[in-house]
């Protein structure tokens, strides 16, 4: 994979990225119960096209420090050496990385995955972690669940984190929400028996579906009670949701 440096133009505005699955989605619109669980995985997008605005310290970072935490996306090896027997957890769509700088800090046992598409994001979080000292993280600038079906051995992960992803709103964008069933499957492939899966979200109608949806999975136990936090930093998101008087609500699955 390009790391984050070389995927940079020579510019602080960044073009939109090319959807390269967009042809695809006014037949996935009227058929989405046909495809098949592959085209679900790969084609359907998770996340908002947003600006790609980089900053000059995101751009600085990209063509600088990135390289000490893009180990190579698509080469699980590289993740393996760097994670040196720690047990490793991927946080799914990190934003700026405010969840990831955090448990890096907390967690030094642990080694973090960070992926997310959105690449002012990972100029972000690799400019906070090299000035925070951090060396226990790799990120990568792909689609978690590309990355999932085609890099992640069995049983790698001991754990899982999502944090505010994007909601989908309306009905008929559900179908992009990116916790459904067969991505619960995929991330079930790839994470160790007992392994945790944490979700927050501040849609209550998000968290609804997404609860039906690990009650429904065999290879994943909803864990019942109310205090589900588990050190989760409060970030931008989670302060804008509680302005907007919408509660967060965190739900925790293991892997049986
Ligand atoms: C609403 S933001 C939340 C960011 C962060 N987790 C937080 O709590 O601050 C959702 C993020 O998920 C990313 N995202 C959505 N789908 C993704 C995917 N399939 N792979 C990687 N990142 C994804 C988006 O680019 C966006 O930055």
């Amino acid at each position: 994979m390009q790391s984050p440096a070389q995927a940079v133009p020579d510019a602080h505005v960044m073009p939109e990225p090319a959807d390269p699955t967009a042809e695809f989605d006014s037949v996935r619109s009227s058929t989405p119960h046909e495809l098949s669980q592959d085209l679900l995985l790969t084609t359907v997008r998770t996340y908002k096209m947003r600006s790609g605005r980089v900053t000059s310290s995101q751009r600085a970072a990209l063509d600088g420090v990135a390289s000490r935490y893009d180990v190579g996306g698509w080469e699980w090896g590289r993740i393996h050496d760097r994670a040196a027997g720690r047990e490793m957890v991927l946080d799914i769509g990190f934003g700026f990385g405010d969840s990831m700088l955090h448990y890096a800090a907390v967690e030094p046992d642990r080694f973090l995955i960070g992926l997310e598409v959105h690449i002012p994001g990972v100029g972000a979080l690799c400019r906070d972690a090299a000035a925070a000292g951090l060396e226990n993280m790799c990120v990568a600038n792909v689609d978690a669940r590309a990355w999932l079906a085609s890099t992640a051995p069995p049983s790698a992960l001991a754990g899982v984190r999502l944090f505010f992803p994007d909601p989908w709103q309306k009905k008929r964008h559900h179908k992009r929400r990116f916790i459904r069933r067969p991505v619960l499957d995929l991330l079930a492939g790839k994470c160790r028996p007992g392994a945790f899966l944490h979700i927050a979200t501040d849609w209550a109608d998000y968290a609804d579906d997404a609860a039906a949806e690990l009650d429904s999975s065999p290879a994943w136990d909803l864990q019942p009670g109310i205090d589900h936090r588990r050190g989760r930093p409060v970030t931008r998101f989670e302060r804008r949701a509680l302005a907007d008087g919408r509660p967060v609500v965190d739900l925790v699955a293991l892997r049986v």
